[in-house]
């Protein structure tokens, strides 16, 4: 397919203030000199701000990271996840088209798309509040078919609940993601044979609970709804209170009022007494006993203290 820049651009782009301060801190995780490889985060940013992603966005995204306007044109051209040309202002509803979906309907959920929305896919309806789009498969085949829309997959899709998905979010609701049809996760329609706990009490599955609590599955990103997940570098408030003697956090610490601080995967968990939730408490020396000198001809290294980081955290 080809993807080309929308005849149709904005004058000019740049971050809000909030994003701004996200970006410069998605920097720092790159060591000195490969800042360009914050091209894929920040031009995500970018496009959560904007809903798409237009020309000025990626030359400015270019400008920030010192790189050539085709390099990060070329980054943007190349993923299907970025979007070249608007989408819709409330949401752009992507279908998953792949054989799975297909052999379980995923074909009506097209033509309710192509009913409510616009005959063709990329192309806004004609309020400008939806678009829609056939995608490849998602990952969530055992709840066939599917869509994605804004961060949220709804799945176990009917043609009659996509429409009446359509409906809710043009009524400005925010319908709760996950299967749509009484399953709790992907576990077999007539019940769990194994794993029979598999609830746990719980009422929504674990990504359907984080999407009710964040409720932002269709909103843009100005910057200001989550914690920015680089606790190394201190925001100013924060350096002031250090350097008063205040007890400001260190650089480990979650900043003031999160409450939260990231993993080492870049995934934002609560926070618990002298730990975080859900990680055992790190060790200082091996568990046989002190570290043993290095070998010779071996330095000794730094531990990694953010071994693997998210691209888009
Ligand atoms: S085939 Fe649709 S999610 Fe995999």
């Amino acid at each position: 397919m080809l993807r080309r820049l929308s005849p149709v651009q904005p004058e000019s782009f740049e971050f809000t203030s909030a994003n701004l301060e996200w970006a410069r801190a998605q920097m720092t995780k790159y060591p000195e000199g490969r800042q360009q490889s914050a091209v894929i985060p920040l031009l995500w940013r970018a496009q959560e701000q904007e809903g798409w992603l237009p020309r000025p966005a990626i030359e400015y995204v270019a400008d920030m990271l010192g790189m050539a306007y085709i390099r990060a044109l070329e980054v943007a051209t190349f993923y299907f996840m970025f979007q070249l040309h608007p989408v819709g202002r409330i949401a752009n509803i992507q279908i998953c088209g792949t054989t799975t979906c297909m052999i379980c309907g995923a074909e009506q959920l097209i033509a309710v798309c192509r009913e409510k929305i616009a005959p063709t896919p990329h192309t806004l309806s004609a309020d400008g509040n939806f678009s829609w789009e056939e995608v490849e498969c998602l990952g969530a085949c055992s709840n066939a078919p599917m869509a994605q829309i804004g961060k949220d997959f709804y799945e176990d899709l009917t043609a009659e609940k996509l429409a009446a998905l359509i409906d809710a979010l043009a009524a400005g609701q925010l319908p709760v993601p996950g299967p749509q049809n009484g399953r709790f996760s992907s576990e077999p329609l007539g019940g769990p044979v194994a794993l029979a706990g598999l609830k746990g009490g719980e009422e929504y599955n674990a990504s359907v609970a984080r999407a009710v609590r964040l409720r932002d599955t269709v909103k843009r990103i100005d910057g200001t709804e989550v914690p920015i997940l680089t606790p190394w570098v201190r925001r100013p408030e924060q350096a002031d209170q250090t350097k008063e003697g205040t007890g400001g956090p260190g650089p480990d610490e979650p900043a003031p009022g999160m409450g939260r601080r990231p993993d080492a995967t870049g995934v934002t968990v609560q926070q618990a007494a002298g730990t975080s939730a859900g990680r055992p408490p790190s060790r200082t020396e091996p568990a046989g006993g002190p570290t043993p000198p290095p070998m010779r001809g071996i330095r000794n290294r730094r531990p990694l203290r953010h071994g693997c980081r998210s691209l888009v955290g």
